[in-house]
């Protein structure tokens, strides 16, 4: 395993984290046999950083990453748990109220890092109210680090000038090899700014795989029914990468995911790739991206490849005929 420092503190994390989201009703029915094996095979393979939110299963997620956690007898130091609040409990009476249960859920004594999930779309919370009601959480022991999921660096600014005595020392983007908005603002603000990058979505949903093609595109079930990345027109688009992943994993000898997160943590230093597992299968597959490199051609191949890929968000809206 590969490691990386979290922020501006001394805290190492994994090159590959785990995405704990997959530990819910959004993918599957919710077993908790299932997330134990995928977790103690994440540890074994030395991967030490977590993700889950308050939102994943309402509390589900959480739960089974801290039993699997304290079933693995990790040593508490040893791992870096992430957990995030939603956009809609971002103010001052509901912050220390989800948090205290977060950290009860988890069962882990505190929360590593808490992100605020996204920004308060429907409420107009103000953002110095929140910002102080996290920085209140690490001042009073029940969180040790704060960060930002899915907020523009325009917010990134207003909300740090709030803080006093902490800063925001980790990020989490949606970011894969077809879908890099992230390179256009956030991810150069969070190099100069030294604040770690979690990839979320770094496999694009398992669109980057190799085992979806245009001809065996499934109906999904779970989250991704409506997902415009597997819409027949935007996959289309993502295939063209998909092929040079398949060749470049003959010639590497690694499987397609692998060289899609390989690439992605060769695109910038501060990236940490998350991908949710399904499986200790998986779990394997994917701590193999890290380890060795591509080489700077076929980083530079698929670069060029993927650069002009435009997914269409607004494509079953298009798709639309009224009379
Ligand atoms: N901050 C946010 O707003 C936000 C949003 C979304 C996710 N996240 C976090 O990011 C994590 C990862 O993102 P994500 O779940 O959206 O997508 P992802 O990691 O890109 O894709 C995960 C899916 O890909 C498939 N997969 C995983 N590893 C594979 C492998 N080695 N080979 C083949 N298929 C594989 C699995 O589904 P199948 O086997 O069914 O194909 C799995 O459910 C989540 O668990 C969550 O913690 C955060």
């Amino acid at each position: 395993m590969e490691y990386v420092t979290l922020g501006k503190t001394d805290i190492k994390i994994s090159r590959i984290g785990l995405g704990a989201w997959q530990f819910s009703e959004a993918w599957t029915k919710p077993d908790y046999s299932i997330a134990k094996e995928v977790v103690k095979k994440a540890i074994e393979l030395n991967v030490n950083f977590f993700d889950t939110a308050m939102v994943y299963g309402l509390g589900v997620s959480e739960n089974y990453l801290g039993r699997a956690l304290r079933e693995a007898n990790v040593k508490r130091d040893d791992v870096v748990v992430v957990t995030k609040i939603p956009g809609d409990f971002l103010n001052e009476y509901d912050i220390p109220l989800a948090v205290e249960k977060s950290v009860r859920i988890l069962g882990l004594g505190y929360i590593d890092v808490l992100l605020a999930h996204w920004p308060p779309v429907w409420h107009n919370y103000p953002t110095c109210e929140y910002a102080r009601a996290m920085e209140k959480m690490v001042r009073i022991g029940l969180v040790r680090y704060i960060g930002l999921s899915n907020f523009p660096v325009e917010l990134v600014e207003s909300f740090r000038k709030c803080l006093s005595t902490v800063d925001v020392e980790v990020f989490q983007i949606r970011y894969n090899i077809v879908e890099r908005y992230a390179e256009k603002e956030l991810i150069p603000y969070a190099e100069k700014n030294r604040i770690t990058v979690m990839a979320w979505s770094p496999i694009a949903k398992g669109a980057v795989t190799g085992k979806y093609t245009p001809q065996n595109l499934p109906q999904f079930q779970d989250v991704r029914s409506g997902e415009p990345v597997f819409h027949p027109k935007n996959f289309e688009k993502v295939y063209k990468v998909v092929e040079v992943l398949n060749e470049l994993s003959k010639k590497y000898g690694k499987t397609p995911t692998q060289i899609a997160l390989n690439w992605l943590i060769m695109a910038s230093p501060v990236v940490v790739p998350i991908p949710g597992a399904k499986n200790p299968e998986q779990v394997v597959d994917n701590v193999g991206a890290v380890g060795w490199r591509l080489s700077q051609e076929d980083w530079l191949l698929l670069d060029r490849l993927s650069r002009d890929i435009r997914i269409v968000y607004s494509i079953r809206y298009l798709d639309r005929e009224f009379a």
